[in-house]
């Protein structure tokens, strides 16, 4: 890499041609009116490494990973940040100069960032969290929160044998709740998460209920479409706080994109707008 090239990043998966970062990468680089692109590179899984390996010298400064590769690059990165590492997946990878690939997951920061910006008045130390669902956005959410001083995680998940790994890995902080009582560990929590796909477009709907959930407890989703899901409706009709999913996406994208451009960019309503809009 030299300071000649235009700087070049891009999202890499299979498929591909869904993924919103292109729109939200190319938003910020059209505001701030910076030189770059950021491109969605489809990499079938036999020619992920080579693929991979090709980008730094294309002058790829860094890539994002979704589907299915958030694993599979930990395999290959020469530096892993602990928070990647204890999620075990990363989304963010940065090629630096020397040739070494390092490996990060802003995930989890993606998170906590939509939460501080979108619900002011909260916070992660004020009371039990509720979790559904333990999957890879679990682990990665799980980890901000404990991280951040959460007291408690309530953590229900169909699969319960789920729940006890990452309790294993996570600690004393997690308690494990059954998926069918789900909605009475509601009780006396801060803050609740759903982190499966369960209520979006297309999928069944989450079975869980807020009855027993304090009004002031916060509560957000990581499903994006629809916007207002099921839980989130929920929650505004009986007057919880709430904060939908696509600012984890948005925030998650920013450490990347700083890093890259060279630009810290904001996440405001011109983003979410430029997103939304087909
Ligand atoms: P991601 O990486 O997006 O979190 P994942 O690792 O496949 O995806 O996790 C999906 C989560 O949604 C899991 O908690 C999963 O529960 P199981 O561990 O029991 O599979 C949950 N999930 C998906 N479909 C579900 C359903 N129909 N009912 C209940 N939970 C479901």
């Amino acid at each position: 890499m030299n300071d000649q090239t235009i700087p070049l990043a891009g999202v890499v998966g299979w498929p591909i041609a869904h993924s919103l970062s292109p729109r939200l990468h190319g938003h910020w680089l059209k505001r701030y009116n910076l030189p770059g692109f950021y491109v969605p590179i489809g990499l079938k899984p036999q020619d992920f490494e080579t693929g991979i390996r090709a980008l730094p010298k294309l002058g790829f400064r860094g890539i994002n990973l979704t589907l299915p590769y958030k694993e599979s690059i930990m395999a290959m990165a020469d530096n892993i940040t602990d928070r990647a590492s204890l999620i075990g997946a990363a989304n963010t990878v940065f090629f630096r100069e020397n040739g070494t690939i390092s490996a990060d997951n802003t995930d989890g920061y993606g998170f906590l960032e939509n939460l501080r910006q979108n619900a002011p008045g909260w916070n992660v130390q004020q009371g039990p969290a509720l979790v559904l669902g333990a999957g890879g956005a679990s682990r990665a959410i799980i980890s901000a929160l404990i991280n951040a001083g959460a007291p408690e995680i309530r953590l229900a998940n169909r699969t319960r044998q789920r729940s006890e790994i990452l309790k294993d890995q996570f600690g004393a902080r997690i308690t494990i709740t059954d998926w069918n009582r789900a909605s009475d560990a509601a009780e006396d929590t801060a803050l609740i998460v759903n982190t499966t796909a369960l209520g979006m477009v297309g999928k069944p709907d989450l079975p869980f209920s807020l009855e027993h959930a304090p009004e002031t407890a916060l509560v957000t989703d990581i499903v994006y479409a629809p916007i207002e899901t099921p839980l989130l409706e929920e929650a505004r009709v009986r007057g919880n706080p709430t904060v939908d999913g696509l600012g984890m996406l948005l925030f998650q994208a920013l450490p990347g994109f700083e890093a890259w451009f060279g630009q810290r960019p904001e996440v405001d309503e011109a983003l979410r707008k430029a997103i939304l809009t087909p």
